[in-house]
């Protein structure tokens, strides 16, 4: 896992940003995405940028259960307002909060994400070392399925909505297993409440009680934190400081 420490979160929004234009220019074709305000500085610079993404396909991490798509809370809807709406992708998937069937809905998005395999999978990390939407204990082999979320994750996440009744229990998300298949990974993380998480991922035992130690495995991981987030991590588990 090569950990970057950036000096703030906009020149890790920066750095965040070349990753992604390296992997575009060397020909990727499917970048994997995530919501969550992490992301929202990078997804302004994509905006802003000239990069042309109207020949690749996105899938993202997870869906609420139970959501519109045109619900504003719904990740639809983020992933439109903070970059589809300008940056058009040739197809972009997401799991399908309203499916009629759940079982054939998690099918259908495995075979999604079989059928385009990631070259650059983002992600973010819950208080909890939540990725995607997998909550401790989830296998690290898993693939595409429903999960009902953790009250950590209720909590957190019930800033975007009126109320904290509001935030659906439920989503689908990618497993972990199907994050791990992704030819690179990005995580960012930004904020002393992402501290412990990253402490964890980073330096922790490879448990299920941390989805995101899971990254361990892999030999293509970067993460990108500011000071806050990297406040608990062993100077010698940085591996470049910006
Ligand atoms: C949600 C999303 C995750 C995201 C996490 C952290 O639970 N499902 O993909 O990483 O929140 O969100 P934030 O970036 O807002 O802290």
């Amino acid at each position: 896992m090569k950990v970057i420490l950036a000096p703030n979160q906009a020149a890790g929004d920066q750095a965040a940003f070349q990753v992604f234009k390296q992997v575009v220019d060397h020909g990727a074709h499917v970048l994997g995405l995530a919501t969550g305000s992490t992301p929202e500085g990078l997804y302004r610079l994509l905006r802003e940028s000239p990069l042309d993404f109207s020949q690749m396909i996105s899938v993202n991490l997870d869906e609420y259960v139970g959501i519109d798509p045109d619900n504003p809370q719904s990740y639809h809807y983020f992933m439109k307002q903070h970059l589809f709406n300008a940056k058009p992708f040739a197809h972009s998937y997401l799991p399908d909060g309203l499916a009629a069937d759940p079982d054939a809905e998690v099918k259908r998005y495995d075979q999604v994400v079989v059928d385009n395999p990631v070259d650059l999978q983002l992600l973010g990390i819950g208080r909890d070392g939540h990725i995607g939407f997998n909550e401790p204990g989830s296998p690290f082999d898993g693939g595409t399925h429903r999960v009902k979320l953790t009250d950590s994750t209720i909590e957190a996440n019930a800033r975007f909505f009126s109320s904290k009744d509001e935030v659906p229990r439920e989503a689908y998300t990618m497993g972990i297993g199907t994050i791990l298949k992704s030819r690179e990974i990005l995580l960012m993380a930004y904020g002393d409440k992402k501290a412990d998480a990253i402490q964890k991922m980073v330096e922790g035992p490879l448990t299920t009680a941390v989805a995101a130690s899971a990254l361990q495995k892999a030999d293509n991981v970067v993460v990108i934190v500011d000071p806050a987030a990297a406040a608990k991590l062993r100077p010698t588990s940085i591996s470049e400081r910006l």
